[in-house]
């Protein structure tokens, strides 16, 4: 009997669509449902045959598919990527954490409470610096931060942001890399691909989604080491690992949860979508 892949969605992409197929392709049954129409009943245990053999998480609101993620593995279901590892990468606080622990090179991150301690981090620090939320993605809210004035104003606008996570400041050294970075796609122990990510001309962030263009990036020994070094320390599974080309080599500085892949598969050679897959049939087996 064809083995049942449930994927929760809460937004059809490009990527959804691929993965949908190219399970098919692979003999799963698949179930798409929509996380904005799950109803949760916690004391319901029986769910297995409502969602299949193995979950593909793939919402967009970082919130949902983490809540998502802990209900569907307390009832005892195989979630990709686990509840561990959604909560490790969708917080890039945690992640810095995780990453530092293992070792792994990192830029300089502090974290700071108050816009007053934030200020006193950036004066050791110095400028420019860069001032991130805890969870985001598509670079919103990553802003540059060049000097004591402008910082100030933006902590205080931050201050004054509705939502507990904005009084979270999370401030990083601004890494001296050239106009790119590069995104790995980590599947289990394996490095499926890399391509740079190159900023567009109007910004200083090189997200596709800014309109970012990728190109292939060669993979050396060292990268591959680091990256899944880096995979592993956030608990590893579909991976979108990042770093940055510093003087010193490079510095990964966030890991993606429910990794976009369309920036990478127009360039790469690897059939990305097919070792997803892959990995869904070989965690199905075991
Ligand atoms: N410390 C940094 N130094 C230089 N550039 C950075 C730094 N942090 C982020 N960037 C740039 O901003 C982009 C968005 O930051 P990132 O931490 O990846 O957040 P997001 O989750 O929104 O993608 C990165 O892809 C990179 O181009
Ligand atoms: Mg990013």
């Amino acid at each position: 009997m064809a083995k049942r892949l449930a994927l929760i969605y809460d937004r059809i992409r490009w990527e959804e669509k691929v993965l949908v197929k190219e399970a098919k392709a692979k003999g799963f049954s698949v179930n798409s449902i929509d996380a904005k129409n799950m109803l949760i009943d916690i004391f319901k245990d029986r769910i297995k045959a409502a969602y299949g053999e193995i979950v593909l998480q793939r919402c967009i609101s970082y919130y949902r598919g983490l809540h998502a993620t802990a209900y569907l593995e307390s009832k005892g279901l195989k979630v990709v990527n686990s509840l561990h590892v959604s909560t490790v990468c969708g917080n890039k606080f945690l992640t810095s954490l995780a990453l530092q622990q293992a070792g792994i090179p990192t830029p300089k991150t502090f974290l700071a409470f108050t816009p007053d301690a934030a200020m006193q981090v950036l004066q050791e620090l110095k400028y420019p610096a860069v001032l991130k939320p805890v969870t985001g993605s598509w670079g919103r809210s990553v802003a540059p931060l060049k000097d004591p004035e402008t910082a100030r104003a933006i902590l205080e606008i931050k201050e004054d942001t509705p939502g507990a996570l904005n009084q979270i400041y999370y401030i990083q050294e601004m890494v001296k890399r050239p106009p790119r970075d590069i995104r790995t796609i980590v599947i289990g122990d394996e490095l499926i691909t890399a391509v740079y990510r190159h900023a567009p001309p109007d910004d200083w962030r090189t997200n596709v989604a800014l309109g970012g263009k990728t190109t292939l990036c060669p993979v050396t020994n060292e990268l591959e080491d680091v990256m899944l070094k880096a995979a592993r320390a956030v608990g590893g599974g579909v991976l979108g690992v990042d770093a940055m080309e510093s003087p010193n080599g490079v510095v990964v500085h966030e890991v993606n949860n429910t990794v976009e892949f369309k920036g990478a598969a127009v360039v790469s050679e690897a059939n990305i979508p097919r070792a997803i897959v892959k990995y869904l049939v070989e965690l199905v087996k075991r």
